[in-house]
C-alpha cells in the first residue's frame, strides 16, 4: 500500500555524496548495544537512512569499539562509553577522514548522536565533516498534543487526530513515523490527548484502555520518548463515582491511589499527568476551597513512587470580566494565583507557564513568572499550532519568536535569561524544560502548509540547543525536506525569515492583539473581543488605543523586575512593538520613526499585503523546483493568505480612519 504520509525532514532522497558512499558500509557498534532498545533504533536508524540516500545496506558488527578506533578504521562507529566526558543524553561527532565516531554515555545520546550524522549527510555534508558535541539544553523537551479521542484536534489545523479515530487509541506505521520524526529532533515526551479532557478521553486511565497505551508507551521508549497523559481533575467524579475531587479528602486520595497504581501496573513508564485545572471552566482545587499547589502535591506525591511528575499548567484567569471594568486585567492572572505559592509545590511538579501573559498571541511580552518563581520547576510552553497566528494558512515561522522569549532578561536573582531559568542553568533544578502545542495531524504533509513543518523541526531542535540560530535551522530544516538548491534555499528562507513581521504587519499593531475573528481565531474582526468577556480588550476610541497597564492603569507592569518593570512603565523606554500593549497612545502621537501611530498602522498594514505578494513571486520563481505535491500546498495557501492579508488590511484600516477621522496620508483607498 501506497504511504500516505510525507517523510518530513527524514526523507533522505536518494544523494549521498560520493566520498561517503565509500565509508558508510560499515557500522561498528559498542558490544553493550546489543539488545538496548535505543541503541538498536540508532542502529536501524543509520541503516534505513544510509540505505536510502543512496548507500548500501551497511554491515553491523557489535564488537569492542573506542573513541581511537575511529582514527584507522574506516565506518561509523558507535561508541557507548560510560565514562566518557560528555551529559546526559549529550553525543560527541566527530568526522576523522575515513570514519564518523559517535560518542555518548548512554543510548538515548548515540541515537541522537545517529540522527545528527544522518542530517549532516542529508544535508549535503560529508561524513568526515562534522564535528560537534551537543547536550540537550532542555532537560524536557515536550510536544502537547490537544487531540481529541473524537479524532477532533482542539486549534489543529492539519486534519484530524493520528493517534484517536471514533473513540478508539489507534496505532499503525504512522504512529510508528511519527515517533521517528520527533525523536530526531529530540523530542523526550509526548502528551497525546487535550488538556481539556472531555468525554471518552477521561476514559484512557481506564483498564479498558490501558493496555493499547501500554503498547503506545513502548514503541515511544525504543525512541527515547515518554508517553504522558492529560488527565482530568475531575476524574474522580467523572470515572470513579465519588462526590467529590477534593485533594484533601481521603476518598479522593484512596481513588487516585489505586487509579495510579493501576496506570502504572500497565504503563510502567508513563512520564506522568498534565493537567489545566481551574481554567477555563476545567474543575480544579478551587472548587473546595484549596489551592494549586494543594491540588498538584496530591497527585504528586502518589505519582513519586512510580517515578511519575505531575506538570501543571499556570494558564488561568477569570474569564468572566466585565469589559467596562478597566482595573481587572487577564495578563495579572497567572502571576497573581501562581507567585504566592512559590517554594510550595513538590519537587516533582513543574509548573507549565505560556511564554506570554495572555494567550499565544502574535506579540506580547514576556510572562513575569519566568522571573518570580525561584523556588518552583518551570516549563516554558508554546504554540507550534498557529491558533493566532495564521492557522497553517499563513505563513508564519515562529523560531523567533520563541528565540526572543528564551532571551528575555527576567532579571530573577540578579540575572537570569528565561532560558537559563526553564534550562535549570539558573537554579540548578533537572525537572523542567519546553512545551510545544505542537501542530501536527493526520493531513498528507502533516502540519496542512508544507512550510509550517519548519516550526516543528525547529522547535524540537531549539530544545536540544537554543543558541542555534533561526536561521540555521530554517536552513537545516530546507536542505533536508526540499534539497540543496542555493536558489530555493535563499528563496524559502527569506520567505520563512520575514514571515512573522509579515504577519504581524497585516494583523494587530504593536502589541495589542486580540482582532482575530471570536472562537475560530482566524481573520479580523476589530471588535470582534471588545465587549466580550475573556479579558481581552484594545480600548479603541477617536483620539487613541492601547491599554495602560502601568502602575497607573492595571499595574500589571509591577509584575516585572527591576529594570523591566520600569522600562515597560514608561512610554520612551518601552519597546515599540509593545507599546499599545502597555500603553494607550494617540493617534497622533508621533513613533520613533517619526510617524504618527495612526500612520504607522496604516502603513504597515498595507506593506503587509505588499509583503505577501512579495512572496507569491518570489514563490513563484522557484515553483518548478520544488516537489509538485508541495508546490500545489504552498502556491494554495499563499493565495489564501493574500486574500485574509487584505482583508486584516481594509477591515483595520478602515476601522481606525472610521473612528479617528484622521486620513491616510498617501491617500489610499480606505473604507
Ligand atoms: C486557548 C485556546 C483553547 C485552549 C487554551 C489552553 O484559550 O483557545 O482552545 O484550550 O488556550 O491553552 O488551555
Amino acid at each position: 500500500m501506497e504511504q500516505k504520509w510525507t517523510k518530513l525532514w527524514l526523507a533522505y532522497p536518494e544523494r549521498m555524496r560520493q566520498e561517503n558512499l565509500e565509508i558508510v558500509t560499515k557500522i561498528h557498534a559498542s558490544e553493550s548495544c546489543q539488545g538496548d532498545r535505543l541503541a538498536v533504533s540508532a542502529v536501524r536508524e543509520l541503516t534505513a537512512g544510509i540505505t536510502a540516500m543512496g548507500g548500501k545496506l551497511p554491515e553491523v558488527i557489535y564488537e569492542t569499539v573506542c573513541e581511537q578506533c575511529g582514527q584507522t578504521g574506516e565506518g561509523i562507529y558507535l561508541v557507548l562509553a560510560e565514562n566518557a566526558n560528555i551529559g546526559a543524553e549529550g553525543y560527541r561527532l566527530n568526522g576523522t577522514g575515513r570514519s564518523a565516531v559517535i560518542v555518548a554515555k548512554d543510548t538515548r545520546g548515540l541515537l541522537y548522536g545517529a540522527f545528527a550524522l544522518l542530517r549532516h549527510m542529508s544535508m549535503g555534508e560529508t561524513v568526515c565533516e562534522p564535528s560537534e558535541t551537543v547536550v540537550p539544553v532542555m532537560p524536557l523537551r515536550m510536544l502537547n498534543h490537544w487531540d481529541n479521542m473524537d479524532g477532533s484536534i482542539e486549534r489543529g489545523y492539519s486534519g484530524q487526530s493520528f493517534f484517536f479515530v471514533q473513540n478508539e487509541i489507534v496505532i499503525n506505521d504512522r504512529t510508528g513515523d511519527y515517533i521517528r520524526y520527533m525523536a530526531s529532533v529530540g523530542i523526550n515526551g509526548i502528551v497525546i490527548n487535550n488538556v481539556n479532557v472531555r468525554g471518552r478521553a477521561n476514559e484512557l486511565i481506564t483498564a479498558e484502555l490501558l493496555p493499547k497505551l501500554q503498547t503506545l508507551s513502548c514503541m515511544m521508549q525504543d525512541y527515547g520518548i515518554r508517553l504522558f497523559l492529560s488527565v482530568n481533575f475531575a476524574a474522580p467524579i467523572r470515572i470513579g463515582g465519588l462526590e467529590s475531587a477534593d485533594p484533601l479528602d481521603p476518598a479522593a486520595i484512596g481513588w487516585w491511589k489505586s487509579k495510579i497504581d493501576e496506570i502504572y501496573r500497565f504503563v510502567p513508564e508513563l512520564g506522568g499527568f498534565l493537567i489545566k485545572a481551574d481554567s477555563e471552566g476545567n474543575h480544579g482545587p478551587y472548587a473546595y476551597g484549596r489551592d494549586h499547589a494543594q491540588g498538584a502535591n496530591m497527585l504528586a506525591d502518589l505519582l513519586r513512587e512510580h517515578g511519575g511528575i505531575v506538570i501543571w499548567r499556570c494558564f488561568v484567569y477569570n474569564a468572566g470580566q466585565d469589559w467596562r471594568d478597566k482595573k481587572t486585567d487577564r495578563a495579572k492572572a497567572a502571576y497573581e494565583h501562581f507567585v504566592k505559592l512559590d517554594g510550595q509545590f513538590r519537587e516533582n511538579v513543574i509548573l507549565q507557564v505560556k511564554n506570554g501573559p495572555m494567550d499565544f498571541q502574535i506579540r506580547e511580552p514576556i510572562s513575569p513568572l519566568f522571573g518570580a518563581m525561584k523556588k518552583t520547576n518551570l516549563m516554558l510552553e508554546v504554540q507550534v499550532a498557529q491558533e493566532y497566528t495564521g492557522h497553517q494558512i499563513d505563513l508564519c515561522y515562529l523560531i523567533p519568536l520563541y528565540k526572543e522569549v528564551l532571551d528575555f532578561q527576567t532579571y530573577a536573582d540578579g540575572e537570569a535569561t528565561v532560558e537559563e531559568v526553564v534550562s535549570g542553568a539558573k537554579y540548578g533544578n533537572r525537572l523542567c524544560g519546553m512545551a510545544a502545542v505542537t501542530n501536527t495531524g493526520d493531513d498528507e504533509n502533516w502540519t496542512g502548509h508544507d512550510l509550517a513543518a519548519a516550526n516543528t523541526y525547529g522547535y524540537g531542535r531549539l530544545c536540544m540547543d537554543p543558541s542555534l540560530s533561526a536561521e540555521t535551522i530554517a536552513r537545516e530544516w530546507i536542505r533536508q525536506t526540499i534539497g540543496h538548491d542555493a536558489e530555493v534555499e535563499r528563496v524559502i528562507l527569506d520567505m520563512l525569515l520575514r514571515s512573522r513581521e509579515i504577519y504581524e504587519n497585516y494583523t494587530c499593531p504593536l502589541g495589542i492583539g486580540w482582532m482575530v475573528t471570536p472562537a475560530t481565531h482566524y481573520g479580523p474582526s476589530v471588535n470582534g473581543y471588545e465587549y466580550d468577556h475573556w479579558g481581552t480588550y484594545h480600548r479603541a476610541d477617536h483620539l487613541g488605543i492601547g491599554v495602560d497597564r502601568t502602575s497607573a492603569g492595571t499595574g500589571y507592569t509591577m509584575q516585572y523586575n527591576e529594570p523591566n518593570a520600569s522600562m515597560y512603565e514608561h512610554r520612551e523606554t518601552c519597546p515599540e512593538e509593545l507599546l499599545l500593549f502597555f500603553h494607550r497612545v494617540l493617534y497622533t502621537e508621533k513613533l520613533k520613526s517619526g510617524k504618527t501611530l495612526i500612520q504607522h498602522i496604516y502603513d504597515t498594514h498595507f506593506l503587509g499585503v505588499e509583503q505577501v505578494k512579495e512572496m507569491i513571486a518570489a514563490w513563484k520563481t522557484i515553483a518548478d523546483k520544488v516537489p509538485e505535491r508541495m508546490n500545489e500546498n504552498v502556491s494554495e495557501r499563499l493565495d489564501r493568505q493574500l486574500y485574509i492579508a487584505r482583508e486584516w488590511c481594509d477591515q483595520v484600516n478602515s476601522f481606525f480612519w472610521r473612528i479617528s477621522g484622521i486620513p491616510d496620508e498617501q491617500g489610499r483607498t480606505l473604507y
